[in-house]
């Protein structure tokens, strides 16, 4: 079995106040709270709103895990962040929370593989950690997707929220023979399938112009039953893989936590697993798909609500535009 050498140390999150949920979106498209709950667990979501940035909530997320981790910010290395809706396309909104955090000392840069952002970024965070390069790294998911949906268009918008989430890694003490830390993490990506999930206008691509808004070329597009079928297999595939890699099987694990994308797709995933749906943590139907923070904001209220003890083994597995997907096994 192998040895980590990284931990988890504190964890964070934060999610805007304004809630709305399916009744209210019945009053903005053609929808019902049975065809969203029965398609995708999700019974409401947060919204930013206007003037809020995804930095805006990533700040308060940082701040929480900081504090569980009991790290002052001056002594913060490194800061990562995740996410698909950065506050603008330069500079980083890593550096927007660097400056909100005062931590000076920090390096900081965003990372971009859409809903697996927050694992991408916990995995150069681990790497960094392990080479000595820093003693320690903010990891961040954080999201606005609010601000890129079509509220015409209910294919899209009825499934996704805003909010962030956040980890501190700290280097595992050498004397450390407990198995407490990050034993494996895989990632993946597959560019062929990019339009299956992706956002057209805005980048070099087709620059913002009053012909892309008027084409609404800024908004996510989803080709949701492709998503659905290559989410399920792969993200069953990478779990087994890197559980396998640090000498475990599912039936080892104490916790599943899946991306919060669709509770069809979780309970698919688990079913492949053979993982009993009481060992999957759900809170989508709270928040729907919050992309790259759905992962850091599950984690962190599975460790404020006791549901991950000390001890205890948990799987984590995201999936998301590129196509990018990822997996993890910690030991808490
Ligand atoms: N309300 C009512 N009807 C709707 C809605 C809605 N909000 N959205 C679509 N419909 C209709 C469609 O128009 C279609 O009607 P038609 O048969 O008359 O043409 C019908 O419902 C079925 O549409 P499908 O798209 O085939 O429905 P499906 O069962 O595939 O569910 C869904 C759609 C929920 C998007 C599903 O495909 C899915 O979950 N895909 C995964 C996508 C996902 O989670 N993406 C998140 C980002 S990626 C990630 O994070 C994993």
């Amino acid at each position: 079995m192998s040895k980590p050498n990284v931990h988890i140390l504190g964890t964070g999150s934060y999610a805007p106040e304004k809630v709305l949920n399916n009744a209210d979106l019945m009053r903005m498209v053609d929808t019902t709270d049975d065809w969203i709950t029965t398609r995708t667990g999700i019974k409401e979501r947060r919204v930013a709103g206007p003037g809020v940035a995804t930095s805006d909530l990533a700040t308060p997320a940082a701040k929480a895990a900081l504090e569980a981790a009991g790290l002052d910010v001056l002594d913060v290395d490194l800061i990562l962040l995740g996410t698909a809706t950065p506050d603008m396309l330069f500079p980083s909104t890593a550096c927007v929370v660097q400056s909100n955090l005062g931590a000076r000392n920090a390096a900081a840069f965003d990372l971009s593989a859409a809903c697996s952002g927050f694992l991408y970024a916990v995995s150069v965070g681990k790497a960094f950690i392990e080479s000595g390069t820093y003693r320690n790294a903010l990891v961040i998911g954080a999201e606005t997707l609010t601000n890129i949906l079509n509220w015409e268009d209910r294919t899209t918008c009825v499934l996704f929220g805003d909010g962030a989430g956040a980890v501190v890694l700290g280097r595992a003490d050498e004397e450390d023979k407990t198995g407490t830390g990050i034993h494996a993490i895989h990632l993946h990506s597959d560019g062929d399938l990019t339009k299956l999930l992706y956002m057209p206008a805005g980048g070099s691509r087709i620059p913002t112009s009053a012909d892309s808004v008027e084409k609404k070329l800024h908004y996510v597009k989803m080709e949701g039953r492709e998503v659905f079928k290559h989410a399920v297999k792969l993200m069953s595939t990478a779990m087994e893989e890197t559980l396998a890699d640090a000498g475990f099987t599912p039936a080892d694990l104490d916790l599943l936590i899946p991306h919060q994308a669709n509770l069809r797709i979780m309970e698919a995933v688990a079913k492949r697993l053979e993982i009993p749906n009481e060992k999957v943590f759900v809170n989508v139907d709270r928040y729907g798909n919050t992309s790259a923070a759905s992962v850091p904001i599950a984690l962190d209220e599975a460790v404020r609500s006791g549901r991950i003890k000390p001890g205890d083994l948990v799987g984590t597995v995201v999936f998301g535009g590129g196509f990018t997907w990822a997996a993890a096994a910690v030991r808490f």
